[in-house]
């Protein structure tokens, strides 16, 4: 088995924006992060009884958000972690082919396994997990409410979702209308799929280039939204926190607690309803 090894040492950092990740041929490097200790511990410890030693599968992973430093640092609570990415090879992290194990150069987790999957068609039984987790990474997704049912499926009774997304005041989106209702229920009936560019329009329109520090001009994000089905890079939706709340109840999750983190996070925790 390959493993591969996520260091956060951080080599430069960024002018654009603080707390980015900084790809370097195969490594990623984890910018300083500076949240609130205190909040941290306080997080962890209101929720550590619906993680702790509990097998989670994650979607879009891995993600600093959960390791040691990161704002919600679960890994260490869990006894074992499957990520699910849509390819082995990504735009976050390099090349890491499916079957491999990631480690964390801080002893975030001993046993995190990369697999790859679709996060709307996941290869995983019904009600394998009780912990489900993932970060920035359903704006990505082009038909949200699916994933969510499948990720509500993969989940055994009364199961958790942690779920964390941008929110849109500190991102390149904040120029962007919050995505409606309807919209999402559309994506939902026509079983919207990840080639969908419906949204490319707008966003080139109004994508706030100054707060992206992913990319150099206008040109190359064009070019990289235009191939987004391989590299999966678009923010499909903008969501107001009463839309994830919605989202959420509507696909069989009760809502637990929502925190908004700056600069530009929501914080979701969320069970498996106990009737759907
Ligand atoms: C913005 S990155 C977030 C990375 C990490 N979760 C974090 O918070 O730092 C989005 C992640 O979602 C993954 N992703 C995007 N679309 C996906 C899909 N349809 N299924 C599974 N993973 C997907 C990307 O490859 C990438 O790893």
């Amino acid at each position: 088995m390959e493993t591969y090894m996520l260091t956060r040492e951080p080599k430069k950092s960024t002018e654009k924006y603080k707390n980015v990740l900084i790809k370097e041929g195969d490594t990623v490097f984890v910018d300083e992060w500076k949240h609130e200790k205190q909040e941290i511990e306080l997080r962890i410890q209101e929720n550590a009884k619906l993680f702790k030693g509990e097998v989670a599968i994650e979607i879009g992973g891995p993600s600093e958000m959960f390791s040691k430093s990161g704002l919600f640092p679960i890994y260490g609570l869990l006894d074992g972690i499957d990520n699910y990415n849509f390819n082995k090879d990504t735009y976050w992290f390099g090349n890491i082919p499916g079957g491999s194990r990631i480690i964390f150069d801080d002893g975030s987790t001993k046993h995190y396994y990369q697999h790859i999957g679709e996060g709307t068609k996941l290869p995983v039984k019904s009600k394998t997990y009780k912990v489900a987790l993932s970060s920035h990474t359903l704006e990505h997704i082009a038909n949200p409410l699916k994933a969510l049912f499948e990720w509500r499926r993969v989940l055994k009774p009364r199961g958790v979702l942690l779920l964390i997304m941008p929110h849109k005041g500190a991102t390149p989106d904040h120029l962007r209308p919050d995505t409606e209702k309807e919209h999402f229920l559309e994506d939902y009936t026509n079983d919207t799929d990840e080639d969908d560019l419906t949204h490319l329009d707008e966003i080139l329109e109004l994508h706030d280039l100054s707060r992206d520090p992913w990319v150099a001009s206008m040109d190359a994000f064009k070019i990289r939204s235009l191939n987004n089905f391989n590299n999966r890079c678009l923010h499909h939706h903008v969501f107001s926190d009463e839309m994830l709340r919605w989202m959420l109840n509507y696909t069989g999750f009760k809502v637990l607690s929502i925190e908004v983190v700056p600069p530009c996070h929501v914080i979701i925790v969320s069970r498996v309803k106990r009737r759907w």
